[in-house]
């Protein structure tokens, strides 16, 4: 039988600052997945002309978030790492994607929803397309896992039906040219041309909220800066920051059961467990019953002796551009050539003349 190698695709977009919730939600598990998978980590530029057209740094942006991720530990020479726009076929899978999803689909999207706000009218086609692409960045490589946040979930059911649209409405023509493999989708053993893809979610810091406020993600766009920690923020800032974070007047509980109805409570014991690799009971068995005074000192030494050195080695990277830019490049063509194998398959499966 054949079937579906192991890869793993993620894309971050390179909009403002990174933070704390982007590297416990993401970064961090990109590093981790790539000891045991083929990875593939993608700045995901032309994602963020959907929501905004005119960058004024766009490119540093690339850059900004390309250093993380080395500066994180991700190894560009054992893996792929480039932005989305140096490979075309991106866009080019996205149309035919376009052809595939429903309007109803996208329109039911909650990012798309929350983005798009009251005037619906006046977003952009791309807003409402996004899922598409994202679907055809994933497939594109037809990987098979994908390490996102929580918030991602519904773009990744999404990329499944996609998938499975695309794979049924050409069965016949994906099995006349021998282009099927066997994949086990729950119980079931189907073929088709692309995979189903597993989402990665999960953890301790699966969905990390804003110091401020324990109903809402800590985001970029928020107007407070304190609702969030950068990693580039200095250590006072980050201690500043941590002590400032919105609490209630209890000591922490013993058992993970007691943080509930508590979200802000929730989050810092997240955000200590994520950074420190351990569970929410294990940060609860060794701070249970203290209070938030004792235990926000300790956060914020274990935030800053975590991310202090990422910084440092992001800056570090930052200043050799010749440097950035070579990985982007090399990362771009061994992307390209995979890019282009699968759209080669594409194109005849769609039957689109290329001969
Ligand atoms: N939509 C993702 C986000 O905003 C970014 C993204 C784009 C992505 N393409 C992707 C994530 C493909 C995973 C896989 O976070």
């Amino acid at each position: 039988m054949s079937s579906f190698k192991p890869l793993v695709f993620s894309g971050v977009q390179p909009t403002g600052n990174l933070h704390l919730g982007n590297y416990l939600g993401a970064i961090k598990k990109f590093v981790a997945l790539q000891d045991t998978n083929d990875c593939i980590y993608c700045v995901v530029d032309l994602h963020s002309l959907t929501a905004q057209l005119v960058h004024d740094d766009l490119e540093d942006q690339t850059r900004q978030i390309t250093a993380a991720f080395l500066a994180a530990g991700i190894n560009p020479k054992k893996h792929i790492v480039f932005n989305q726009s140096r490979v075309m076929q991106h866009a080019e899978l996205a149309w035919i994607f376009n052809c595939v999803a429903r309007i109803g689909w996208m329109s039911r999207m909650t990012q798309f929803k929350d983005k798009a706000g009251k005037d619906r009218e006046n977003a952009s086609l791309g807003l409402l397309a996004y899922p598409s692409l994202m679907a055809a960045d994933i497939l594109l490589y037809r990987a098979t896992h994908v390490p996102v946040g929580e918030d991602q979930k519904q773009h990744l059911e999404l990329t499944r039906d996609i998938a499975q649209k695309f794979n049924n409405d050409f069965s016949d023509r994906i099995a006349a040219k021998g282009l099927g493999v066997e994949m086990k989708v729950g119980e079931e053993i189907v073929r088709g041309y692309f995979p189903i893809t597993e989402p990665v979610i999960g953890g301790p810091a699966a969905r990390i909220m804003s110091l401020r406020d324990g109903s809402k993600k800590m985001s970029k766009s928020d107007p407070s800066d304190l609702s969030r920690i950068n990693l580039t923020d200095d250590a006072d800032t980050m201690a500043k920051k941590i002590k400032k974070a919105k609490t209630d007047p209890d000591a922490l509980p013993s058992e993970v059961k007691g943080l509930e109805g508590r979200p802000e409570a929730e989050n810092l014991v997240g955000i200590y467990a994520g950074l420190a690799d351990i569970s929410k009971e294990q940060v609860l068995k060794d701070f249970g019953g203290t209070q938030f005074s004792v235990f926000k000192p300790a956060l914020a030494e274990l935030a800053v002796a975590k991310l202090a050195p990422i910084a440092g080695e992001m800056r570090r990277i930052l200043a050799d551009r010749a440097y950035v830019d070579g990985v982007l490049s090399d990362g771009g063509a061994k992307a390209g050539a995979l890019a282009e194998a699968t759209m080669k398959d594409v194109r005849s499966i769609v039957g689109l003349q290329q001969g």
